[in-house]
């Protein structure tokens, strides 16, 4: 069956299930426990359930269907989602109740397993290959009351036309590739997602211009290996349609750039090696383009890159971002950092110190190893102690936050273009919007500045936001 036969069937099965619902004003609550792919997918796990007649509560003793959609990426979701799913089983006792896990564990046969036996009370298990199916896996489980295991490990289409229903009315996220081929020897989503795969040129740029016809004024576009989009399919020439030019990342860019209401695109997470010339002309030449970059450092040394498989050096990834600096006027830059990999000794710790000093990044998002079963790195027989992990976290983040802290410092009396996001949350006579480079700033102002571009004077820093006027 093709895939748009396919998204036919599944709106067949939102029918039938929304006559089962009919007048029961039945209620779903939703947790998503993953990075922002996940996110978009619960976007449209919502999408699919709000048009099958359930609406969103906060409270779970108010739900009928409670979903998850959960993430694999480090250990620490394990036990959050447990505590959740056996919070449910009291509720589950007491009323109707369909509980539905998806996502990313999900793909690994021993969580799988460990749900089932444990926790058999759990009516639907789905993979991230087969989220457009939940409509069907749904009205089978509601009709037979058997539970449902719907999970294949194959690399999965690419679906079109699947209901959404996005969290925000300004920023708005477009995934445009699934999949990793790049097996960094620490990494467990290459196994849970399948092999990169892109959209097609003509569906995203629909999709962008419908969401900048709906007011959006922010676009993220998301892949596991965003500005590798279209590349194995040019590589291994599988067949796609150029639509206004775009055969790449950058003539995505390029594309996009000239779409009329859209003013910002930002793109996560994009891996070193493919910041090709072209990827980095198309960044400075496209004004839309926030001139922020994600760069994934992971380690600061080369020896440990190596036995990532990260596919540079130490000496690469500065001299790349050389090379960005000199091409990109006002660049700034973030990265991901991994403390702990296996083997890695205090001296190699050090190299990664000396990139965070060198490169000034405006934002780190550090993580303790974790070791993932079925991964290269969990095999390796040189584990790092937690106690050795810890210390050296403890001591990247110091020099993280005393970088920023300085890095905050060149902002103040500077005017930046912000785009106003809505309400402060902890002040509401403040709004709340970004920078280009994604620095919080709050600054007083009235509602109807919401979903505009503001040029404001940053007046003072607090670490975490800057102020404005
Ligand atoms: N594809 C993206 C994001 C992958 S997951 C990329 O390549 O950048 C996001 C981040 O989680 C990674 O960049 C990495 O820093 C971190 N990460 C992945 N696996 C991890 C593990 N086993 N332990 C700790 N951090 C990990
Ligand atoms: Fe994981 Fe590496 Fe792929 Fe990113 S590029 S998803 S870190 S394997
Ligand atoms: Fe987690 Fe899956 Fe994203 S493992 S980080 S939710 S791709």
């Amino acid at each position: 069956m093709n895939t748009t036969n396919e998204i036919q069937k599944q709106e067949e099965y939102i029918t039938k299930v929304k006559q089962i619902n009919e007048n029961k004003k039945c209620k779903y609550i939703i947790l998503t426990m993953g990075c922002q792919l996940n996110e978009n997918d619960s976007e449209k796990l919502c999408g699919i359930v709000e048009k099958m007649g359930y609406e969103k509560t906060e409270k779970q003793e108010e739900a009928d269907l409670a979903l998850f959609n959960t993430c694999c990426v480090r250990e620490n979701a394990e036990e959050k989602l447990f505590g959740k799913i056996g919070e449910l089983k009291n509720i589950k006792q007491s009323k109707e109740l369909i509980i539905a896990i998806g996502g990313c564990m999900m793909q690994e046969k021993h969580m799988v397993d460990k749900i089932k036996q444990s926790y058999p009370f759990v009516d639907i298990i789905f993979g991230t290959h087969t989220l457009h199916k939940f409509p069907q896996d749904l009205y089978e489980a509601l009709k037979t009351q058997k539970k449902i295991s719907d999970i294949i490990d194959i690399d999965g289409e690419i679906y079109e036309g699947i209901p959404i229903k996005r969290n925000d009315n300004i920023k708005a996220s477009v995934a445009i590739m699934n999949g990793c081929n790049n097996f960094c020897s620490y990494c467990i989503v290459p196994y849970v997602r399948g092999r990169e795969r892109s959209r097609e040129p003509r569906a995203i740029i629909e999709e962008i211009r419908e969401l900048a016809s709906k007011g959006y004024k922010e676009i993220c576009l998301l892949g596991q290996n965003v500005n590798s989009y279209l590349r194995v399919e040019r590589e291994k020439n599988i067949a796609f349609e150029e639509y206004e030019g775009i055969n790449s990342f950058a003539t995505l860019l390029e594309a996009i750039n000239k779409i009329e209401g859209i003013e910002r695109i930002r793109f996560i997470s994009p891996h070193p090696k493919d910041f090709t010339d072209d990827v980095i002309e198309a960044i400075a030449k496209c004004d839309k383009v926030c001139k922020l970059i994600h760069l994934p450092l992971q380690s600061g040394n080369t020896k440990v890159l190596k036995e990532m498989n990260r596919k540079y050096t130490k000496e690469q990834y500065l001299s790349l971002v050389e090379k960005m600096k000199e091409k990109i006027p006002n660049l700034t830059l973030s990265t991901d950092i991994i403390v702990g990999f296996p083997g890695e000794t205090e001296e190699e710790f050090e190299d990664t110190l000396d990139v965070v000093r060198k490169v000034k990044y405006e934002q780190v998002y550090m993580f303790i190893y974790s070791r993932r079963v079925g991964t290269k790195g969990d095999k390796m027989p040189n584990q790092v102690p937690e106690e050795v992990k810890h210390k050296r976290f403890e001591k990247l983040k110091q020099l993280v936050e005393s970088q920023i802290a300085e890095n905050n410092q060149k902002y103040i009396g500077t005017y930046q273009k912000v785009l106003v996001e809505g309400k402060s949350k902890n002040n509401s006579n403040m709004l709340t919007g970004r920078t280009d480079s994604n620095k919080v700033v709050i600054f007083e102002g009235k509602e109807e500045l919401i979903g505009t571009m503001q040029d404001l004077k940053i007046i003072s820093e607090h670490m975490w936001y800057l102020k404005g006027m």
